[in-house]
Formats: C-alpha cells, sequence, structure tokens
C-alpha cells in the first residue's frame, strides 16, 4: 500500500490523504519512488475541468527513483534518479508511488536535489519552449515577460538572458527584485505601470500570464516580432486560440503555445543548472499532507517560483 492524495470535487475537502494499491508498471513503464513533485496550473487547471487522473492522483513535475521496470523498458534500471512530467500519462505524482512511461523521462543530475529536479520537466520545458517558439531568441532581441513572476516566468527570464536577450521582465510589486536578481534589465510593476502603451517595441513578447487584449501585445511588436500567449485568463488563451492568426502584418505574429512534454527538452535544462547557467527558483518546499494549503497559495496565482511537495 501506498500513501496518495486524491481529489473528490464532493468532499469538502477537495485533496485527501488515502491509502492505494501500489500501481503496478505496464509495457514500457517503470514504477517510480516519488521524492518531489512541484505545484502546476496544469494540476488545478486539469481537477476544474475534470480532466481524469490516476485513481484521482494528479501531479505532473516530479522527481524520483525507479523501483520497478515493465516490459521492453530499454533506458531505466532500478535505482536511477529522473524526473519527468507526467501530464500526458494522466498524472499520479502526488503520491508515494507512481508509473510513468519511460518516453517522459529524463535521467536526474547525480547532485542535483530531487526538489529542484520537481520544477524542469513542465515549468522549465514550457518557458525553454515558448522562447523557442517561431525560432530561438537572438541575442540583443529585446524581449518581454509578462507574468515573470511565477513558475514560468522565473525560468524565462533567466533562458531568455542565457540566449542573449535584453529583457524586461512584468510582475507586482512583491516579484520585482526577484526578477532583477534573475538578470532582467528592467522589471515592471503591472498594477502601477501601463507595460504595453507601444512607446517601447519587442522582438518578442512572452505573455505567461495576464489579462490583456490580444492587439495591446500586437501593436508592442517590432516589425517581424512574435508574441507568444503561454498562459493567463482563460479569455486571453481562448482569445489567441480563436483569433491570433487574425493578427498579422509586417511579419508579426501572434502565436500560442501548446508545450509539448519532452524529456530531451528537459534534459538540455537539467545541464544548464547543471553548468550553474539557470537556478531554478523556488519559494517553498512543503510535506504532501500540507498540499491543501500550498494548493490554495499556488491557485491564488501569485507564487514567486514554485512550490515543490516533499514525499513522507
Ligand atoms: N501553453 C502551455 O502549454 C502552458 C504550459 C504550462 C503553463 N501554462 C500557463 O502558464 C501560466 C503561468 O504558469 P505558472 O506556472 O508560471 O504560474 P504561477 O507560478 O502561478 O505564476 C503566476 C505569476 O503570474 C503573475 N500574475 C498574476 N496575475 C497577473 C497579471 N494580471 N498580469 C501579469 N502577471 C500576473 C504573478 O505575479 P505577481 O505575484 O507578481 O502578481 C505570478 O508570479 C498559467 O496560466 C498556466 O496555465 C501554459
Amino acid at each position: 500500500m501506498m500513501k496518495a492524495i486524491v481529489y473528490n470535487r464532493k468532499l469538502p475537502e477537495k485533496l485527501v490523504l488515502r491509502e492505494l494499491e501500489e500501481p503496478v508498471p505496464g509495457k514500457g513503464e517503470v514504477l517510480l519512488r516519488v521524492r518531489a513533485c512541484s505545484i502546476n496550473a496544469a494540476d488545478y487547471r486539469s481537477m476544474k475541468l475534470g480532466i481524469p487522473a490516476k485513481h484521482g492522483v494528479y501531479g505532473a513535475d516530479m522527481a524520483g527513483t525507479v523501483v520497478a521496470v515493465g516490459e521492453e523498458v530499454t533506458r531505466f534500471s532500478v535505482g536511477d534518479h529522473v524526473m519527468g512530467d507526467l501530464t500526458l500519462s494522466r498524472f499520479g505524482g502526488f503520491a508515494e508511488y507512481t508509473t510513468a512511461p519511460e518516453a517522459v523521462l529524463a535521467k536526474k543530475p547525480e547532485d542535483m536535489p530531487f526538489e529542484t529536479a520537481a520544477t524542469i520537466s513542465l515549468a522549465g520545458v514550457t518557458a525553454l519552449q515558448a522562447v523557442r517558439l517561431g525560432g530561438e531568441i537572438q541575442p540583443c532581441q529585446r524581449v518581454l515577460i509578462f507574468g515573470a513572476g511565477g513558475g514560468v516566468g522565473t525560468f524565462a527570464i533567466q533562458l531568455s538572458k542565457f540566449f542573449g536577450a535584453e529583457v524586461t521582465a512584468v510582475c507586482g510589486a512583491q516579484n520585482l527584485e526577484q526578477s532583477l536578481t534573475l538578470g532582467a534589465d528592467r522589471a515592471m510593476d503591472y498594477r502601477r505601470e501601463d507595460c504595453l502603451d507601444g512607446r517601447v517595441k519587442y522582438d518578442r513578447i512572452l505573455a505567461i500570464n495576464g489579462e490583456r487584449a490580444l492587439r495591446q501585445y500586437y501593436s508592442a511588436l517590432k516589425p517581424g516580432g512574435i508574441a507568444v500567449i503561454v498562459g493567463g485568463s482563460l479569455k486571453q488563451v481562448f482569445g489567441a486560440m480563436a483569433f491570433g492568426f487574425l493578427y498579422a502584418g509586417d511579419g508579426r505574429q501572434i502565436r500560442l503555445l501548446a508545450a509539448k512534454t519532452s524529456a530531451a527538452d528537459a534534459a538540455y535544462l537539467a545541464e544548464l543548472v547543471e553548468r550553474g547557467r539557470i537556478k531554478p527558483v523556488i519559494e517553498r518546499i512543503v510535506p504532501l499532507a500540507k498540499i491543501t494549503e500550498a494548493f490554495a497559495y499556488v491557485s491564488a496565482g501569485h507564487a514567486k517560483g514554485k512550490v515543490v511537495l516533499v514525499m513522507p
């Protein structure tokens, strides 16, 4: 048996600690002892939208140890430390054990703490794919990052700087200092300044959060520029999905990011962390039993970097 956090929308306390049968790995899967799993919008949005999870256990961005391998597993053996994004394999990370297809896993670098590794495969990979969409950011390009203070935004600042961009970070007042420490050239408070007044034009805008009209992002682009809509209000995301194609002129584009689980991208980021080129920002490390408070905090939308749950 194992301890797991099961989501049940009918209960007053929706996330409850339960004893479940340990899962068994299928063909091409491994059984993992989960060591750490961070909380993401993918978890709480999937709960709200009714996207199912294995036995009601959510948790996507995780790191752990292989304790058994299923048939036809070739890349991993018992004892390997790994990390991965379980979104496409129906979650399962908020538990002592879970199964995962080997294809979604990358090796965790030996010296990297499990808590750090559990921030990379979803939040980190999303930021990487956002800075690469439509072509990697080029040195000296001007980049505006809207929603720079959270899990994806803190990776996006560091990756944009790594690729040589000049970065303006947009976040709340409490995150201005953090953005500058992470390397942003400027930081603006979205509650105090109109960050999209069109006076400064950008090569790339990463709309990681926010609720602005698409035309405002569009008019702040240089000719040839790209606004990548990563997240934010449902109006912003669905607006980009339905109407983004209407915005096109001077080669300017509005693109919606649909991040794809990628063990190769996670391994690339892990190497950057190992080389000290980027550093995942972890605001809180919380025991699994405290998941309700941690969830309420993250889903309120103002986390400073990542909140990571650790298993008993
Ligand atoms: N497209 C994809 O494939 C994909 C993949 C993963 C995630 N996402 C989406 O990406 C978004 C961000 O994820 P995350 O993990 O970084 O979330 P997060 O960790 O909860 O971060 C939220 C951040 O957004 C900032 N924020 C809140 N309201 C804002 C506003 N009105 N304007 C500007 N910034 C605002 C907050 O900053 P302050 O505290 O400073 O206010 C906070 O730092 C979510 O909407 C998520 O659904 C999309």
